[in-house]
């Protein structure tokens, strides 16, 4: 055990729920929550703000080292994260942004400059990451490990909805064409692809809701610590 308690891993891939249920479980344990997505979204944007084009690998790189994050614990668990001293907020989850995220984590020497910084926060323990490959490459000695998936038109109907609720355009094929592309690349590319590691607990979601999805990972954590 690390000096804080466990390091719990949860990726795969994305409109699995991870994070609602990754922060739910962070909470019961009282550890912090940190969405490794979000550097690679932090990474996009800076590349985005830059005019970078997101396949310069040169360019991208030294915009990865360049980045400076500190994360605050929230009382839902999760880690605020500022970049360069600015929290972003919303500004990271927009569909665009999405994309260069995507298309930047091809680059593996970025993934090595973002993975150092992941590692710098989770060594200690008392954390649940979620990502793509915090299981497999960040934290391989990850003491649980979990793997969530479903089919691709589930989760598109997943975020069309959500779309839909937050009163903004949704175009169910569009979505599912983006969910697939993204899937596509995310699993395809050389360098940490996205893939269950052998010792990971893989849950297929797509039949369950949120709050099954986190019983099901919260009685494995129970018997792991038991
Ligand atoms: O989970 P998310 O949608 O916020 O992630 C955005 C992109 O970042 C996703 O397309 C793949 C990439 N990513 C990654 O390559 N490795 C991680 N550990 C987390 C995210």
């Amino acid at each position: 055990m690390r000096v804080n308690g466990m390091l719990i891993a949860i990726d795969g891939t994305a409109g699995t729920g991870k994070s609602s249920v990754g922060k739910a479980v962070a909470a019961k344990l009282g550890y912090g929550f940190l969405s490794t997505g979000e550097m690679y979204r932090a990474l996009a944007y800076k590349v985005f703000e830059k005019h970078i084009e997101p396949e310069d690998h040169d360019a991208v790189l030294a915009a990865a080292r360049q980045l400076h994050f500190t994360f605050v614990r929230q009382p839902d668990a999760s880690l605020k994260m500022y970049v360069d001293g600015e929290y972003l907020g919303g500004k990271l989850h927009l569909e665009e942004v999405g994309n260069v995220a995507s298309r930047v984590s091809t680059n593996g020497e970025a993934r090595r400059v973002l993975t150092e910084k992941m590692r710098d926060v989770g060594e200690d323990g008392g954390i649940v990451m979620e990502g793509r490959d915090v299981g497999t490459v960040v934290f391989p000695d990850a003491e649980m490990k979990f793997y969530l998936d479903a089919s691709a038109e589930e989760r598109a109907k997943r975020r069309f909805k959500q779309l839909k609720e937050a009163g903004e355009h949704a175009d169910y094929n569009e979505i599912l064409k983006s969910i697939q592309e993204r899937d596509y690349r995310d699993s395809h590319r050389a360098v940490s692809p996205l893939k269950p590691a052998e010792d990971a607990v893989i849950i297929d979601t797509s039949a369950l809701n949120l709050q099954q999805v986190t019983a099901a990972v919260w009685e494995k954590i129970q018997h792991y610590a038991a």
